[in-house]
């Protein structure tokens, strides 16, 4: 059960980062324009907050089981608490985009919620030159 979650939570980490990074590029080349919101925008920021949220369920369940949890100080505080925020920020992002009135306004608010989360996962996430004994898979 522990190798399964470790290698899921290890490899879906490049999905939910190449999701964010198309959802950012996406909101970014069209909040300055005239584009229109469809539900293509719509169904790709989707995809980056369900697969973040499917990182949060595995991350919890690897919190009570993992020996890193009680090893390194970064599993117990940083990266929960980074991942915890971004997690936020994708969740809080993706309903107020859809709340927005304008298309300008949904593009801009997913591209400025979505890219902070970017940049706190990637802050967040346990590289392997870090020396925490992680993969790049
Ligand atoms: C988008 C969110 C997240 C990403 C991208 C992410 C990414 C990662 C990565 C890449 C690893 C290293 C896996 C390896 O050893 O190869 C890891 C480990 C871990 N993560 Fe996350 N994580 C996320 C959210 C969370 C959350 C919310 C929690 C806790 C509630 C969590 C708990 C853990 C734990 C306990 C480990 C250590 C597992 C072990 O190697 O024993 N993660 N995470």
């Amino acid at each position: 059960m522990y190798p399964m979650l470790v290698h899921s939570h290890s490899g879906l980490r490049w999905v939910v980062l190449v999701l964010l990074l198309a959802a950012i590029f996406n909101a970014g080349t069209k909040m300055g324009g005239k584009a229109s919101y469809t539900d293509k925008d719509k169904k790709l920021g989707l995809f980056a907050l369900i697969f973040s949220h499917i990182q949060l369920v595995i991350g919890i369940a690897l919190y009570f089981i993992s020996p890193k949890v009680q090893t390194f100080r970064f599993f117990r505080m940083e990266h929960l608490a980074m991942m915890i925020i971004a997690i936020a920020l994708i969740t809080v992002g993706y309903s107020r985009a859809k709340r927005k009135a304008d298309d300008a306004g949904k593009f801009k608010t997913t591209f400025w919620f979505y890219l902070i989360a970017l940049l706190a996962i990637l802050a967040g996430i346990p590289w392997p030159f870090m020396g925490y004994g992680s993969a790049w898979f």
